[in-house]
């Protein structure tokens, strides 16, 4: 399978990278280092995660080209507006100790759900990150979050189509509307929490699955998204599992299980939406939803 997912503006995208957030309960650097050493290349921060001090520690530390990685980092929702957007920019370059982002991504679409403004936020957000764009400090700038809604609204008055959509993706929760709506515009979907946090990993539809396919649950969640061409940066502390997230073994999902898994009730979700004031996580799966 190709590695890499090519963007709308011809920027190589890995398939994989490896997400940060909690991704240590300190703040040191040796679980990046890990990660580095594991493979990965793309590392998914923000600046609300306060950890790309340490990210850009690990990274100077490896001595790897900085070519060959792939840094992605987002501008909190707080923080939406022309000026305050490109103040945060500056603030992640700085702190991941890099002259340039390979992507970045406007975090959330509404700073709160009741936020009126939010149009025009995200409109002014955009322009700076246009403006970024245009002069070769990020290589490519997207959204995260971003429901076809709040993307109609962007696309009013922005002169660069986002390039990618960073979305809440997993078995159980797969965000049909908005994956469509951004296929449909050439906009490369990235999935946050493929595993669901681990919510989906023990259901009994994906143990079951996973038996069938013979690899380990966590292999199975992860080429089911990426059999939809749909990009996955999961998060692991032990260097055994970054192993299993990334070195996916050949295997080929069937169409009928793929319908099947496409239709399975809401399960595992974060209880994160742009509109909507945040709910618990969902933990368990809906009754009746056990091994087909
Ligand atoms: N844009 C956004 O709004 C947004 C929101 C949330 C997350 N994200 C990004 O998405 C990344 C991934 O999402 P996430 O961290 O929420 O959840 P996730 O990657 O779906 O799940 C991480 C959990 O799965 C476990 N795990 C990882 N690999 C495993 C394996 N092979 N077998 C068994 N368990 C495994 C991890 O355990 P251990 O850690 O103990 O290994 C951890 O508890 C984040 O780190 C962040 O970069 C973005």
């Amino acid at each position: 399978m190709d590695q890499y997912f090519v963007l709308q503006n011809g920027v190589k995208m890995p398939r994989i990278g490896y997400g940060t957030y909690r991704c240590t309960d300190g703040s040191d650097q040796r679980i990046v280092a890990m990660a580095l050493e594991a493979g990965y290349r793309m590392f998914d921060t923000a600046a609300i995660y306060q950890n790309e001090d340490f990210v850009g520690k690990a990274i100077q530390e490896s001595q790897i080209p900085r070519e060959d990685l792939f840094l992605t980092s987002k501008v909190w929702k707080t923080d939406l507006g022309y000026e305050k957007t490109k103040k945060s920019f500056e603030v992640s370059l700085d702190r991941l100790q890099t002259d340039y982002l390979d992507l970045f991504l406007l975090h959330w679409p509404k700073p709160t759900p009741s936020t009126e403004d939010w149009k025009a936020l995200n409109q002014e957000s955009w322009r700076a990150l246009e403006e970024l764009y245009c002069q070769g400090k990020v290589r490519a700038i997207g959204v995260s979050n971003f429901l076809p809604h709040h993307l109609e609204a962007l696309m009013e008055s922005a002169e660069v189509r986002p390039m990618v959509d960073q979305l809440e993706l997993h078995i159980g929760y797969l965000q049909e509307a908005a994956v469509q709506y951004c296929k449909s515009f050439g906009i490369q979907v990235q999935a946050w929490s493929p595993l669901g946090r681990r919510r989906v990993l023990e259901e009994p539809i994906v143990l079951n699955m996973a038996q069938k396919y013979q690899v380990p649950p966590a292999q199975f969640l992860l080429k089911f998204l990426l059999q939809q061409d749909i990009g996955i940066i999961p998060k692991a502390s032990s260097i055994e599992r970054m192993r299993q997230n990334l070195e996916l073994p050949e295997f080929l999902i069937a169409t009928e299980d793929m319908y099947l898994l496409r239709s399975l009730p809401q399960m595992g979700w974060s209880g994160e939406h742009p509109d909507l004031t945040r709910v618990p996580p969902q933990s368990s799966v809906a009754p009746g939803c056990g091994p087909a």
